[in-house]
Order: structure tokens, then sequence, then C-alpha cells
């Protein structure tokens, strides 16, 4: 019998990201019709009957609707026994409708800046992949922006090399607005980031992707890169959407 060999190799890492929950606090529902932590729970408990294992959860934002202390607990507290039976790690990234303080609040841990109000920025290793997530809201406004010590930061974190490479985890996904009304929440000052990200598209640590609420963006691609970008390893990442089914994929 002749072998044939898979296009792709086996993923060498699997992450779960999940995006804009929009928990509320107390009993009421989200816009007075959907119960958002029951949908969540909802999610949880297939993922873990789904029998996949990722070995990183990842939420791009709008974690909490209106960002009230009450939403973050009662996050934590439905997600830190999924991560426990999954034995997953769970990495955050706020969103336009989140607080920073009351997220600091209830997850004291998993923020390193000083002042509440400091953008909740922080990078982590998985098992040799770096994801870095990145706070692009704007206290008070939708659009997302990032300052230049922020994008300072991440030059600085990039020097580092990650043996497996960089995803870069935001709300406002780094691409151009295809709807009028979506330049309400479009992240400005993109080429600033895609500066950062393309003097290290080959470099060690390379950045090999971004994942944001409801799309997926390459900044390697917008770069302009004289060669392909071939990455040396796949990986699985398994969407969900708290209102949407789930759909899983696999990418380069
Ligand atoms: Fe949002």
């Amino acid at each position: 019998m002749e072998l044939i060999e898979a296009e792709y190799p086996k993923p060498g890492h699997v992450l779960l990201h999940l995006s804009d929950l929009h928990l509320v606090g107390g009993p009421n529902t989200l816009h007075g019709s959907v119960d958002s932590a029951a949908r969540l729970q909802e999610i949880c408990d297939q993922i873990i009957a789904s029998r996949i294992r990722p070995e990183a959860i990842i939420f791009t934002g709008d974690l909490a609707d209106k960002g009230e202390l009450h939403a973050y607990e009662r996050l934590r507290e439905m997600i830190e026994p999924m991560c426990a039976a999954l034995g997953a790690k769970a990495i955050w990234a706020m969103g336009n409708h989140d607080n920073r303080a009351n997220f600091r609040a209830a997850f004291s841990d998993a923020s390193e800046a000083s002042k509440p109000q400091d953008p909740v920025d922080r990078s982590y290793f998985v098992n040799g992949l770096r994801i870095i997530t990145l706070d692009t809201t704007v206290p008070g406004h939708h659009y997302g922006e990032l300052s230049e010590s922020q994008l300072e930061w991440l030059a600085a974190e990039l020097a580092t090399p990650a043996p497996d490479g960089t995803i870069l985890a935001l709300h406002h996904p780094p691409v151009p607005c295809v709807q009028d009304l979506a330049v309400l929440v479009e992240l400005r000052g993109q080429a600033a980031l895609a500066a950062v990200v393309r003097i290290r598209t080959f470099a060690p640590s390379w950045v090999a992707t971004c994942i944001t609420p409801r799309r997926r963006a390459s900044p390697a691609s917008r770069c302009q890169s004289p060669r392909p970008r071939v990455t040396p390893r796949t990986w699985q990442c398994v969407l969900a959407d708290s209102v949407a089914a789930m759909v899983r994929s696999r990418t380069t």
C-alpha cells in the first residue's frame, strides 16, 4: 500500500479562541433578552465534551458588556474550572466594552501593570509559542489604537526569540474597513503596527498571525514582504463565538 503524505503536517499547537462574551453583572440579561452567561456555560460544556485539549484559551475582548466588576468575577468563576479541566492557560485581551481597572480587580494575577488604567498588554509563552495580547482599547471610545509606548513594548518583546513564533491577539482587527460603519470601531494607526511587525517577519521571533474577533488577519501579508512567508509549523485553532456556531479551522 502506498503511503500518502498529508499536504500539511499535524498541528504543533492547539489553541482555542473565544471572543465577545459580553457578560453582564447581576441578574440582568444582555440587551434585556440574551443570557450571555448561560451561552458561555453552554460553550464551556461543549468544549469539554468535544475532547479537544487546547494548550491555551485566548479571549479577545469585550469580556464584559459594561465592564462591571461582578461580570469579571463571574467570568473567572466560569472559566477557571474549564481551564483546570482542560489543562489550558487562559489568555486575556481587552475590548472596547471592557474596563481595565475592574478587570484587574478580578484578575489580579493576569496583568503586570502598576496602574489600574494602564493598558493590559502581556506576553505569554505556551510550549514555545508566544502569544502577545495587545490592549487596543481607548477608554471612552469604541475605536482602537496602540500608543507609541505600547509599540515600543511590543518591539522589545519581539526581540526575544520565540521558538515556535508569535501570535498577536487584539480586539480591533488590523485590516481595512470594508463597511462604512466599521470605521467607528477601526484600529487606527495600523501602519505603525505593521512597521513593528514587518521587520520581524523572518526573525527568530517571527509573527505568524493575528487573531481578532470575527476574522483573523496576517499582518505579514500586509507588509509586502519580498518573499512568501513559510512557517515551519502549523497549528490548529478552534474559533468559537459566543453567539455563533463553533468553527474549526487549520492555518499555517
Ligand atoms: Fe468590541
